[in-house]
């Protein structure tokens, strides 16, 4: 095995590639405390532990996220059910509801599409969500 004739190429792609991914990362570093700031609402906090006295997770869901996610949460032709196994806590939890309507979700588990982030839920609300689709999730033995 002979050295390549010309190495500093290498090294010089290798390098590009590195600052590449840099500069990739950082701009989704910004994107997401933008997003977050943007909100005006803290990045991540434990739903259960979130006082929501007075608010109707089942009226939020179904004014922010049943046309997607079927009011009984049964998925529809523009959402996957979130009765899904996949979705119980220990594969999905509380961080990942949060983050997925804070940022949206991009397509990986389905082919609906991408989810768009869901504005105007402050965190009490969003709590209030996640708090009834952990009841129904573990109505339905999705826990
Ligand atoms: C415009 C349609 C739409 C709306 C409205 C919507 N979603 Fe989604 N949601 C989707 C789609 C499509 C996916 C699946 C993405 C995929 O392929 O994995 C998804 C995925 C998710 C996931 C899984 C995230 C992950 O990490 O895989 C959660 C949790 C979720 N939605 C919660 C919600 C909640 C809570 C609301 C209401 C506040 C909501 N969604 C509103 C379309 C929607």
């Amino acid at each position: 095995m002979s050295a390549p004739r010309r190495p500093w190429l290498i090294s010089r792609v290798g390098r590009k590639t590195f600052v590449g991914a840099g500069v990739v990362s950082g701009l989704i570093v910004v994107t997401v405390i933008l997003s977050v700031l943007g909100g005006g609402e803290s990045a991540i906090f434990d739903p259960a532990a979130i006082d929501t006295s007075g608010l109707d997770g089942e009226t939020l869901f179904a004014a922010s996220c049943a046309r997607c996610h079927g009011s009984n949460l049964q998925g529809s032709q523009f959402g996957p059910p979130l009765l899904d196994d996949i979705y119980r806590p220990a594969h999905h939890p509380d961080a990942a509801f949060i983050s997925a309507v804070r940022i949206g979700v991009r397509s990986h588990h389905w082919s609906f599409g991408n989810m768009p982030p869901i504005a105007d839920l402050s965190d009490r609300e969003l709590a209030a969500i996640i708090q009834f689709i952990r009841e129904i999730q573990e109505d339905a033995g999705v826990e």
